[in-house]
């Protein structure tokens, strides 16, 4: 349903034609609906701008909402320059035929002056479960003419506990006996299944659905919706997230049958590292046996409605899936498919009645998040067979999915497939690094001719699959590997000179899409996969430049407040179903997240709701550091990981906690600030001058060199606004001296290598800073690129071709080739070498302030923000160079053109001095500093 909006914004280029063609193509009567309103509303508006990607609660369409109060959002774009939003008008209405009307019943916001474009909160009629919200935006720009936007829609989930009259139901079942994982419990997924009649015609029907583990819903023998893994990982003991679709194009007059997979999940099977370091408690963290709810609303054409809900009356049964587990893989049997057991017409004689599931503690609300969808399909570039009968699939790069199975022979016959990141060097599959994740999916054969299957709930993290047990030699149309993660959407775009770098550019994707599943996970192949908060509080600006993550962190977010600790510290991972005995769950960088991720939410997206809700928790997590403190400074109590995988000598752990805890008072600073709570700002404001005088005592000498003598200490020091202004240069200095002296190579882990790069270029050494994003000697990024690696690596020696996989066993079960916190050097690539930056929240004034340095010839980036996207582009000639800036519609920047000499920049053929677009500021160091609307500029500089 994404694009059903016609204009939208990645798909502009889409003529009316072919969107009107494709709007046709749907079947489900929500397309239909929304086709009429398209044909319906009134076009022939003339204004310059193009009004498109309308959302709402950052979600295309959303179905089932929770928020009654939403923000919404379009992105303007416009063929000529200079062009602003003077004005907006919000048209609401319950049905598309109203809305074509401009029969706004449920709100018209009235011609608000105002450039605004997004986090605008609905302001209507009060919003009911059920309501059904069809909706369009007018703009008017400066000259005063008009444009409309095609149709948005969404609808309200079930707000009240009153509107389920569905119950949690589940089948107890046993593990099947004689397995060869005898250690492991494992029990097969359950069944579920009711079948009903519908007698009229249906005009409209949606289902609500939710598990205390992961369902597959079914209906009439298909899948509803097209979403994996739902309804993702909460602490579901303080609430679960349900999911709302449209299934009118699925229902028939008559019977239907509707049903349910459910297997254990994150709710009830392993996770994470308990089976590694023997917690007495292994799987079952939130409870021993999954359920199921579920609740179809059917509305009849003549007004009456039926609801279908999840009862003991459902029938449970067996089915193929004997074993179903995320980090040990599925067990399939095609010899037990009931055929049909999904249908109208099959004979449940055989099944029992389902058993009534727990009852829930916490709440029960909509999905907030970016379902878990199949990303891409690819096929594997080589096959070879090390040893006889063990076939090795290569797909080419380091995934996180599953694989699709195309095989025939004997009934009977069993397939086994296991995954690895890596081969030794005999070719065989490296699956140390896995520890206690058995990662092997076993499928028995029918024996019916061509059969084709893929796992629903388990993913692995993997580059090779090695299949064993066939009787056939396979061929590379065998497997198919499947890409899965959230589905934000891609967001940037980068090319440079250098090809290794631009592999890099890649890596990084590869590895945030493998690792944003459903939480940002650290790692998605070992025993692990944990929503570790260092990492991603870290990667959270670097995410951001990649992807659309406003509503993926939106709902982790959610599950960092959840997981927020008794005495006030956010958790070292979240959801945090376990803590380790003797391990303190909170740690300096770690628990940040709290702080620094809805800070930069607020930066990227101009989202101050998040800081909203979460400004209680976040000003007890600073009362908690504050208490935990001698003086001002914070020892580094807590776990306390320090600079996490640095090289050579260590950052102390407690300069580290102080930094952060300086950082972090910084930033409350300016959220107080933005939330209006004057009181608190003052106090934090206070309070950050008070941990910066105790910690210049503590860790500076008087000539501004650091007694801890890090890459990290400096890089912290000076990117938390440590340092005293007049002592700043000479650390800037320090720390690009000890980066020369180590042969322009990184000493620093997880916390200082990204500072270390903003830093650098802050300070104008970016020649260094090339150097080090260049660099293919260990350790450096481009040494895991030269070394072939198509992710990002966990460690900056994971692999070398003369040590492998660092030699023993106790190193290779902590290395993931997988793990993007490294990829943090993403936010130095657009906000430093590209250059594109916000002035203020939201991308609404923007800042291009490419940093060139030696190294590359050019670079090409582009960034899609909440208000369109931002193109920044530098290129080397002999004797001048080029810079093509693209600013988008509604926004103004300030382009930082490298050459204080005016008469030597010229914007197209005209000297910059004369050309009446834009304005010259003034000098700022190296740069001439323009102010500019939007539009697409291309300067030269001559030498
Ligand atoms: C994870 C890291 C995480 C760390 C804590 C590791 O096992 O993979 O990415 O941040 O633990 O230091």
């Amino acid at each position: 349903m994404r694009n059903l909006t016609g204009f939208c914004y990645q798909e502009k280029a889409m003529s009316e034609k072919q969107i009107f063609r494709n709007l046709k193509k749907r079947t489900f009567r929500f397309g239909r609906v929304l086709l009429v309103a398209f044909l319906l509303s009134a076009h022939g508006f003339s204004g310059n701008l193009s009004v498109e990607h309308l959302r709402c609660e950052y979600l295309v369409n959303p179905l089932g909402i929770q928020n009654t109060t939403p923000r919404l959002s379009w992105i303007l774009t416009s063929e000529e320059r200079n062009q602003v939003q003077t004005a907006y008008r919000i048209l609401v209405s319950s049905t598309p035929e109203k809305l074509a009307n401009n029969n706004a019943d449920l709100w018209d916001s009235g011609k608000i002056e105002s450039n605004q474009t997004n986090q605008i909160v609905y302001s209507g009629k009060q919003l009911q479960s059920r309501d059904e919200c069809y909706w369009k935006v007018r703009v008017w720009d400066e000259s005063g003419a008009v444009s409309e936007s095609s149709v948005a829609y969404w609808s309200v989930g079930l707000l009240n506990y009153s509107d389920w009259k569905a119950k949690w139901i589940t089948h107890n079942v046993e593990p099947f006996t004689g397995d060869k994982y005898e250690e492991l419990y494992l029990p097969p997924a359950r069944y579920l299944r009711k079948s009903f009649k519908l007698g009229k015609q249906i005009k409209s029907a949606k289902v609500y659905a939710s598990a205390l583990g992961l369902y597959e819903l079914r209906l009439n023998g298909q899948k509803v919706g097209d979403a994996c893994f739902t309804p993702g990982w909460t602490d579901y003991n303080k609430r679960v997230y349900y999911n709302t679709y449209d299934v009118t194009g699925l229902l028939k007059e008559g019977e239907n049958a509707i049903g349910a997979i459910l297997a254990d999940g994150w709710y009830a099977g392993y996770i994470g590292y308990a089976l590694f370091v023997k917690l007495d408690k292994v799987r079952g963290f939130y409870g021993e046996s999954p359920s199921f709810i579920g609740q179809l609303e059917v509305t009849f054409t003549d007004g009456s409605k039926e609801i279908i809900a999840s009862s003991e009356e459902w029938m449970a049964g067996p089915g193929p899936i004997r074993e179903a587990d995320i980090l040990m893989g599925e067990v399939y049997d095609a010899r037990l498919e009931n055929t049909g057991w999904d249908q109208p017409g099959f004979n449940a004689e055989n099944w029992e009645k389902a058993d009534l599931g727990l009852k829930l503690s916490g709440a029960l609300e909509a999905y907030p998040g970016v379902l878990v969808k199949h990303r891409e399909e690819i096929q594997p570039i080589e096959m070879t067979e090390p040893e006889k009968g063990t076939y090795i699939f290569n797909l080419g790069k380091n995934i996180a999915g599953v694989i699709r199975l195309k095989v025939s022979g004997e009934k009977g016959e069993e397939v086994t497939i296991r995954y690895g990141e890596m081969l030794h060097d005999d070719g065989s599959l490296m699956t140390e690094n896995l520890r206690k994740a058995r990662a092997t999916d076993t499928y028995i054969l029918k024996g019916e001719g061509v059969e084709i299957w893929e796992p629903r709930f388990t993913y692995h993290g993997f580059q090779y699959v090695e299949v064993t047990g066939l009787s056939q030699k396979p061929d590379l149309s065998t497997i198919t590997g499947i890409v899965m993660n959230s589905d934000t959407k891609q967001a940037s775009t980068f090319t440079c000179s250098s090809e290794m770098n631009n592999q890099l550019y890649q890596n990084i994707l590869t590895t945030q899409f493998a690792n944003f599943f459903d939480i940002p996970t650290d790692c998605p192949q070992r025993d692990e996969r944990l929503g570790w908060t260092g990492d991603a509080q870290l990667y959270s600006v670097s995410a951001a430049y990649n992807a659309d993550v406003s509503a993926f962190f939106t709902k982790w977010m959610q599950d960092v407040d959840d997981g927020q600790l008794w005495y006030g510290a956010y958790p070292i991972f979240a959801p945090i179903p376990y803590i380790r005995p003797y391990h303190v769950p909170h740690s300096p960088a770690w628990s940040d997240a709290g702080i620094v991720i809805p800070y930069n939410m607020y930066k990227i997206y101009g989202d101050t709701l998040l800081l909203r809700r979460m400004y209680p928790g976040m000003k007890r997590f600073m009362d908690f550091q504050l208490s935990e403190s001698n003086g001002f400074l914070r020892p580094g109590s807590g776990n306390n990981y320090g600079d996490w995988l640095s090289l050579g000598k260590e950052t102390s752990k407690d300069l580290i906690a102080s930094a952060y805890f300086a950082y972090d008072t910084k930033m409350m600073f300016e959220i107080a600030q933005c939330l209006n709570q004057e009181e608190d700002a003052v106090y934090y404001q206070h309070l950050f001058q008070n941990i910066k005088k105790d910690y210049t005592r503590q860790y500076m000498n008087e000539d501004g060199s650091l007694k801890e003598h890090t890459q990290t200490a400096y890089a912290l020091s000076l990117y938390m606004g440590l340092y005293p202004e007049n002592l700043k240069e000479q650390g800037a200095a320090s720390l690009a001296k000890m980066i020369t002296e180590n042969g322009n190579r990184f000493s620093s882990g997880f916390i200082g290598t990204k500072h270390v790069m903003l830093v650098l270029s802050d300070f104008g050494y970016n020649d260094l800073a090339y150097s080090l994003f260049t660099q293919t000697e260990y350790p450096s990024w481009g040494y895991s690129v030269v070394n072939g690696s198509t992710s990002i690596w966990e460690r900056w020696n994971s692999y070398t071709k003369e040590t492998g996989f660092l030699g023993g066993k106790t190193r290779s079960a902590m290395n993931s080739f997988s793990h993007y916190s490294f990829g943090a050097v993403a936010e130095w690539m657009f906000s430093k070498a590209a250059g594109i930056n916000t002035d203020g929240p939201g991308f609404r004034k923007i800042i291009i302030k490419p940093s060139i340095g030696e190294g590359l010839q050019f670079m090409n980036a582009s960034y899609n923000s909440i208000n369109g996207r931002i193109v920044s582009n530098w290129k080397k000639g002999d004797d001048r160079l080029e810079l093509h800036v693209e600013i988008p519609a509604n926004t103004s920047a300030q382009i930082y053109v490298p050459s204080v000499e005016r008469k030597k920049i010229r914007e197209g053929k005209t000297l910059i001095g004369k050309s009446n677009d834009f304005s010259i500021v003034g000098i700022n160091g190296i740069y001439t500093v323009l102010q500019a609307g939007s539009g697409v500029y291309d300067f030269t500089i001559e030498k």
